[in-house]
C-alpha cells in the first residue's frame, strides 16, 4: 500500500511535485500508458512537461478520462482540442497514440465499449492523473447511488455545468454541453498508480469528504481509499478542511 496525502503551499508547488512524479514514472517505464485529465488543475503540470527539453514520450500511449458529448475533436471547447493545445502538440508523443472518447460518435454506447477495449488491449492505465470536482467527481463521474464501471455516457450535474460554464464558457450555461463520455469510477480505480491534484478553497470540502469520509458513490473520489497506490497532492487551501 502506498497511499499518501502530501500538502504543499500552492498551485505552483503542486504542479512541481506532480511533475517530479511524472518524470520518475517516465524514467521507470518509457512505455507508460498515461491516464490524463483536462481542466485547470493539471495545466501547470502540463506546462512543465512541455517546457522540459529532455523527456521522451515517443514510446508512450495516453487515454483521457472524458470528453463532452457532441463536440467535434477540433471544436475549441472540446477536451481533445484542450489536450492538443496544452500538451500533445508540444511534446514528442505520437498523436496517433493519444486517445480520448469521441464525443461526436454516432453511437455513443459503441464508442464507450470501443474505448474500454482499447484500454484493455494495452494492458490498462499505468499512471493516472486526476483532478477533483467541487462535488467530489473524478472524470465526469458525478455523485450517484452506485460506482460506475466502464466508460459510459453521463448527465452532468447542475454544479458541474455551473463550474465549467464559469471557467470555460464565459458563464453562458446554454453553451455548456449537458452530457459527456467518461471513464467509469471503478475503471479509474484500476490504474496501477494514481496521483490526484487539488488546489484552492473551493475544493476543500470535496477533498476532506473523499479522504476522511466513508467510501461512497456520493463522493466518487472516495473510491481512491480502496486503491493500492494513490498520492494526493493538495495545496494548503484545498487541505483546509482535512483532518489528518
Ligand atoms: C476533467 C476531469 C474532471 C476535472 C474536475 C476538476 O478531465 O476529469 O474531473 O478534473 O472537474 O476540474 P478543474 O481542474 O477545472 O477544477
Amino acid at each position: 500500500m502506498n497511499n499518501q496525502v502530501i500538502i504543499v503551499k500552492d498551485y505552483e508547488e503542486m504542479s512541481c511535485l506532480a511533475y517530479e512524479y511524472f518524470k520518475e514514472q517516465l524514467k521507470n517505464n518509457p512505455k507508460t500508458v498515461w491516464g490524463l485529465a483536462t481542466g485547470s488543475t493539471p495545466v501547470g503540470l502540463y506546462k512543465k512537461l512541455c517546457d522540459s527539453e529532455n523527456l521522451d514520450f515517443s514510446n508512450c500511449t495516453s487515454f483521457n478520462l472524458d470528453e463532452y458529448e457532441g463536440l467535434k475533436q477540433d471544436d475549441i471547447q472540446s477536451y481533445c482540442y484542450f489536450m492538443n493545445e496544452n500538451l500533445f502538440s508540444k511534446i514528442n508523443i505520437h498523436t496517433d497514440k493519444c486517445f480520448l472518447p469521441l464525443g461526436c460518435a454516432e453511437d455513443l454506447d459503441k464508442e464507450c465499449l470501443k474505448y474500454d477495449n482499447m484500454i484493455n488491449l494495452v494492458g490498462g492505465i499505468d499512471f493516472q492523473v486526476l483532478g477533483i470536482g467541487t462535488n467530489g467527481h473524478i472524470g465526469f463521474n458525478e455523485p450517484s447511488e452506485s460506482f460506475s464501471e466502464g466508460t459510459h455516457v453521463v448527465d452532468l450535474t447542475d454544479q458541474t455545468i455551473k463550474d465549467n460554464g464559469a471557467k470555460y464558457f464565459n458563464n453562458n450555461m446554454e453553451l455548456v454541453p449537458k452530457r459527456a463520455l467518461s471513464m467509469g469510477t471503478l475503471q479509474i480505480a484500476k490504474a496501477k498508480k494514481i496521483i490526484i491534484l487539488a488546489s484552492g478553497k473551493n475544493k476543500a470540502l470535496a477533498v476532506a469528504s473523499a479522504i476522511n469520509g466513508p467510501v461512497t458513490p456520493n463522493v466518487p473520489a472516495s473510491i481512491l481509499q480502496t486503491c493500492k497506490d494513490v498520492i494526493w497532492i493538495i495545496d494548503e487551501a484545498a487541505a483546509s478542511m482535512l483532518k489528518i
